[in-house]
């Protein structure tokens, strides 16, 4: 089992920030690279598996972008849509994404938002999902970003940027 749970993430002004492109190419190189290549670089190892799962960790900004991380949403959902890829072109290996709300993780730097819901929790329902063979593990909130974004995208933008 490979899970490419590492990333960043940069808040920043994209029009007034001078390391803008420098700060993307970093949240682009951790985020998104970084899983490209150990996926590849362990794929003739999982192949050797009958029971061989990759699962990528990643965010509901996805479904709804959050305007304080101009690169941040941008390279998850590029990880979205290379695990769809994944798991269309690698029929033989499990591959599974958890989209996970705030979670009260180091992340936030001792300022966790009060809807942050606990590791633990999250934790027990990624095991869940993952009990239940899900291949898109919507945990907490998302759960229901997900369906706002697919009926009223705007209104899940908005409500994104409220939080
Ligand atoms: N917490 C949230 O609210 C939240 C919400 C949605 C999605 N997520 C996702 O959940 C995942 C885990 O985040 P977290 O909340 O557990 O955050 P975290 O506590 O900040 O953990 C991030 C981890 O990534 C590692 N990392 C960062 N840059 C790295 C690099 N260049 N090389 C190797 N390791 C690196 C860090 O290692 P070091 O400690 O050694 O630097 C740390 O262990 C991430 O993919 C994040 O996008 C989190």
């Amino acid at each position: 089992m490979l899970i490419n749970n590492a990333a960043i993430v940069h808040r920043f002004s994209f029009a007034a920030d001078e390391q803008a492109v420098a700060k993307a190419a970093e949240e682009c190189s951790v985020n998104l690279l970084a899983p490209v290549r150990l996926c590849k670089l362990f794929l003739p190892l999982l192949k050797q598996n009958t029971d061989a799962h990759i699962i990528n960790i990643g965010t509901g900004l996805v479904y709804a972008p959050r305007a304080a991380y101009p690169f941040y949403n941008a390279s998850k959902a590029a990880l979205h849509a290379f695990t769809q890829t994944l798991r269309m072109q690698l029929p033989e290996i499990r591959v599974s994404e958890v989209l996970l709300p705030v979670v009260d993780t180091p992340w936030h730097r001792g300022q966790a938002p009060a809807s942050a819901i606990s590791a633990e929790k999250a934790v027990k329902a990624v095991l869940r999902g993952l009990r239940n063979e899900s291949r898109e593990i919507r945990v907490g909130k998302v759960k229901r970003l997900y369906i706002l974004s697919r009926l009223w995208p705007a209104l899940a933008v908005r409500i994104i940027n409220r939080l």
